[in-house]
Formats: structure tokens, sequence, C-alpha cells
């Protein structure tokens, strides 16, 4: 089947919930986490709205159904992605790495210095991941403030190792 990375439109919004869920399911692996796969996901009230800023791109398979999507901000120099999910389903069949090529291009083209996110450190197809890609994993001092806050927000939402990772995008062609 042929999968396609096109910007989210406002009717697809309320089917990137579902989606969030699904994708969650890959943490019932993952000693300790489990939790996370019935977590809260982001409301289609809440993808409204990056999807009105532009902000939201969806992998959509041939009847234009989207099956995963990745999410973010601006943050002063660097462009921040809040969450990436691809239905279980279609897990590891590289839809995850293309949402992240196509939001680092997009990113550069808009003369944002970096791509930054917060992940997991140890779960395999988090950090290591996007290590892979490029990402750098940030220590203490190299956090913005908005990603300092990031991960306090999330330590006290119970979400241990985690770190924060980024992509220079500045001289990358
Ligand atoms: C993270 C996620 C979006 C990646 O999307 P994807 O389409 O599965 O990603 P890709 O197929 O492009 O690549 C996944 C990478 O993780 C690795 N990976 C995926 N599942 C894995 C597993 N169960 N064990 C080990 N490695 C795994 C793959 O080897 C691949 O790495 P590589 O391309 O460098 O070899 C997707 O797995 C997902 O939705 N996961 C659950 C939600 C999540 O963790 N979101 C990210 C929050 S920061």
């Amino acid at each position: 089947m042929l999968f396609t990375i096109r910007p989210a439109r406002d009717d697809d919004a309320d089917l990137l919930p579902a989606i969030e869920r699904s994708a969650a399911q890959a943490f019932l692996a993952c000693e300790g986490l489990q939790w996370i796969a019935s977590e809260d996901v982001l409301s289609a009230a809440q993808h409204r709205v990056f999807i009105a800023a532009g902000h939201t791109w969806v992998v959509v398979d041939e009847k234009d159904r989207p099956q995963g999507f990745l999410c973010g901000q601006d943050c002063g120099e660097d462009w921040h992605i809040v969450e990436l999910s691809v239905a279980q389903a279609l897990q590891g069949r590289g839809q995850g790495r293309r949402m992240i090529t196509t939001a680092s291009a997009w990113a550069q083209a808009q003369s944002f210095a970096g791509l930054t996110l917060t992940t997991f450190t140890q779960v395999a197809w988090n950090a290591p991941f996007y290590a892979r890609l490029g990402f750098e994993r940030l220590d203490a001092q190299r956090c913005s403030y908005f990603l300092q806050r990031q991960l306090a927000a999330e330590r006290a939402h119970g979400l241990t190792d985690r770190c924060a990772m980024r992509l220079e995008l500045q001289g990358v062609s």
C-alpha cells in the first residue's frame, strides 16, 4: 500500500486522537511504562489549533485516511515537535522517519535553527531512534527555558527517564 504525507486538514482532527491511542499501545511492551497505553491523548480541539497554524502533517493511506501524524509549535529560534504518532499497525515501516524529514525540511525552509522534542531515553523507538536521525541529547545547561519547563511538567506527571533532544538545521542542505 502506498502512503503519502500531506499537511493535515481541519476534518482530520477528529481522527487523530484514536491514532495517538493506537500508537501508545506500543508501550505495553515496555516494562514499567504500560500505563502510558491508557493515558490521555491530545484532543480533537487541540489538534484543530495545531492544524489551523499549519503545524500538523499526516501520513495517509491510499484512501486518504490518516494513519499517523506529527504536530508541533514555534518555540523561539527552534521548532518543537509536540507529538509524533503512527498507528500501531503501521509502526516500523519508515513513516515516522518520513514525517520527521518532512517537518525538518519545512522548519529549515522557515529558517528555524533547530528541531526539538522530549522523549524517553531508553525506549528503542524514542531517543535511540532520534539519535540515529541526527538529534543530539541536550544536558540541562543546554535546555531552553521551554524545554526545562516541559521536562519538569513531564516529571510531575510521572514521566521519568525523559530527555530533551535537538536536531541542528542551520547549514544542513
Ligand atoms: C515513534 C514512532 C512515531 C515512530 O514511527 P514509526 O513509523 O514506527 O518509525 P520508523 O518505522 O520510521 O522507525 C522506527 C525506528 O524505531 C525502531 N523501532 C520501532 N519499533 C521498535 C521496537 N519495537 N524495538 C526496537 N526498535 C524499534 C526501528 O528500528 C526504527 O529505527 P531505524 O529506522 O533507525 O532502524 C512510532 O513508533 C510510535 O508511534 N510509537 C508510539 C508513540 C511514541 O513513542 N511516539 C514518540 C513520542 S517522542
